[in-house]
């Protein structure tokens, strides 16, 4: 379970805090989609649930423990365990598609050396199940630089997943996607959301996708949570209240 307790963050010289006094709680099974518009602070409550992003005032407690309070090595040991998807993939283009997958296991690892031998046949075996899984079996020995968007987000996906995360979290991922490939992108997701009842919280500019697969709706604005509720809850009036003007813009 995640909890975030009193969240608030300050950025230094930022007029306003980017998230104020957020009270919200998260089971395993849950598929939430965070909507707001830009500068809502979707991003940055992301990244303070992965610990990417210290909290200024409040607490953010994974099974009862203050993730402030940890050790360096056992926040490191949180992160490794909370699998992330981006925007722009964060993939290393260079690096064939099975390579790139086999990158999520770095944060299990005691240091990055070189990749051969790095990783063991079991590994590899795994990484080709994934693959198939994503279906991107064929692709394994492409270079990351060719693959389209949505591919490049399968793989973003299968790196994820070769981490056998308990949560997935994912910042705009398919902001950069034709609206066909966001929703494959989104089918994948949930398919191996259900498959591991994981926790799944992502940030999303898309109302219809969020309505299609998410169990749990959250908008922010100006850092303030404004919505918390079932994408049927999530009428006209309340988009308007979390998008503001800007939904008819
Ligand atoms: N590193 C930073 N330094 C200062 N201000 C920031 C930083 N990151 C984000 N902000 C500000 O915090 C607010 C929330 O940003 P963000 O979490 O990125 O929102 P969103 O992801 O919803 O667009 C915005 O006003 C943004 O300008
Ligand atoms: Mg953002």
């Amino acid at each position: 379970m995640i909890e975030l307790k009193n969240v608030s963050v300050f950025y230094p010289k930022a007029k306003d805090p980017a998230l104020k006094n957020i009270n919200l709680a998260f089971k395993s099974g849950e598929f939430i989609c965070v909507l707001g518009p830009s500068g809502a602070g979707k991003s940055t409550m992301i990244r303070t649930i992965n610990a990417l992003q210290p909290v200024t005032e409040g607490q953010v407690i994974i099974d009862g423990k203050d993730l402030a309070a940890l050790p360096e090595l056992k926040r490191r040991e949180w992160r490794s365990r909370t699998g992330m998807i981006f925007q722009h993939f964060h993939l290393i283009p260079r690096l064939t598609v099975e390579q790139n997958i086999l990158t999520g296991l770095f944060g299990k690892k005691k240091a990055f050396t070189t990749f051969a031998g790095v990783f063991s046949q079991e590994e590899k075996v795994k990484a080709k199940e994934i693959l198939y899984h994503v279906g991107l079996e064929q692709m394994a020995d492409r270079r990351v630089e060719w693959l389209s968007g949505g591919q490049k987000q399968r793989v973003g996906v299968a790196r994820a997943l070769m981490q056998e995360p308990e949560v997935f979290l994912g910042d705009e991922p398919v902001a950069s996607l034709d609206p066909g490939t966001a929703r494959s992108i989104f089918q994948l997701l949930s398919g191996v959301h259900d498959q591991n009842n994981l926790t799944t919280i992502i940030n999303v500019h898309d109302v219809t996708l969020a309505k299609a697969f998410a169990t749990r709706v959250i908008g922010l604005s100006h850092g303030e949570v404004i919505f918390d509720g079932s994408p049927e809850e999530l009428d006209p009036m309340n988009l308007e209240t979390i998008y503001g003007k800007a939904l008819q813009a």
